[in-house]
């Protein structure tokens, strides 16, 4: 079987091939990036100006779709570059997308735009799954934990997450393309619940830090969906690998 990799230098597109080296599927990757090192077929290819794609689908069976681009141009290139991929992807056995849980209730540009891509692929008539993930534990930790302040993580410390594994999402990604597109699948989320200042009390703890957790909190629609754990699912809690577990294996491979 013949697997396309989408955005293969992302968090999740790393942990993809992580897992795919050194085994049997024929692996291809695309990236606008000079790859070397890489140890698979790259084509270069831009979601923003349609540049590689046809070169990128073509001879491919599967497509696990992990480029994206949250910060800048997401209605192109999550939107329209998705629109551009499926326009050519119609002898494709299985287009597989990962979404993110909870993405309707979430007033976020690029939330909205996750939606869209989504029915996108629920009117196209590529065979596809759409599974949908909670954030991953290192998204979390990167965009909240990575940097105190005069020694306090500044954070709104109420809002919830239930973080997941990078690498448990990717291994059930690929246990997806073994399998007969679903359409759209149960959500794949993390193994609890915690509020920010949970998690953040956690890093001091197994860090040893000295770091305090000062709390903030914040006006409007965006933050209250947060807080009340739109992004989570208590009835899929279907990752194994703790947020806690994740920083004792990042501190054991430092
Ligand atoms: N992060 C999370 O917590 C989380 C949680 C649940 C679901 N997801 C979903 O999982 C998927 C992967 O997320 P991620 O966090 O791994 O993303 P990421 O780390 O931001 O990586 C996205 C990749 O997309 C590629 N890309 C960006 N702009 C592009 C363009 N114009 N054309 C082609 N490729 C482009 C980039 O590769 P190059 O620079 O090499 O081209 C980049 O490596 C997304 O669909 C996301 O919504 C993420």
């Amino acid at each position: 079987m013949k697997v396309l990799i989408t955005g293969a230098t992302g968090q999740l597109g790393l942990a993809l091939l992580k897992q795919l080296k050194n085994t049997d599927y024929n692996v291809k990757i695309t990236s606008r990036r000079k790859l070397e090192n890489f140890n698979f077929e790259c084509v270069y290819s831009d979601l923003l100006t349609g540049e590689g794609l046809k070169e990128a689908v073509n001879d491919v069976d599967v497509i696990i779709h992990a480029a994206t681009s949250p910060r800048k141009d997401s209605d192109i290139i999550d939107v329209s570059g998705l629109k551009k991929l499926l326009d050519i992807s119609q002898d494709i056995k299985h287009f597989i997308y990962p979404s993110i849980v909870g993405i309707e209730d979430i007033p976020m540009k690029y939330y909205r735009n996750k939606y869209q891509a989504e029915e996108l692929l629920k009117n196209s008539s590529v065979p596809h799954t759409i599974v949908r993930a909670s954030q991953f534990h290192s998204f979390v930790e990167n965009l909240f934990l990575s940097k105190s302040l005069f020694k306090r993580y500044l954070v709104p410390g109420e809002i919830k997450f239930q973080s997941v594994d990078v690498d448990e999402f990717a291994a059930h990604l690929i246990q997806m393309s073994e399998e007969i597109p679903k359409g759209k699948t149960e959500d794949f989320g993390g193994p609890e619940i915690l509020t920010l200042r949970e998690m953040a009390e956690l890093k001091i703890k197994v860090n040893n830090e000295s770091n305090k957790v000062v709390n903030l909190s914040f006006p409007g629609k965006l933050y209250k969906s947060f807080l009340e754990g739109k992004n989570t699912n208590e009835h899929q809690k279907v990752g194994k690998i703790t947020f806690e577990e994740y920083l004792r294996n990042r501190v054991v491979h430092k």
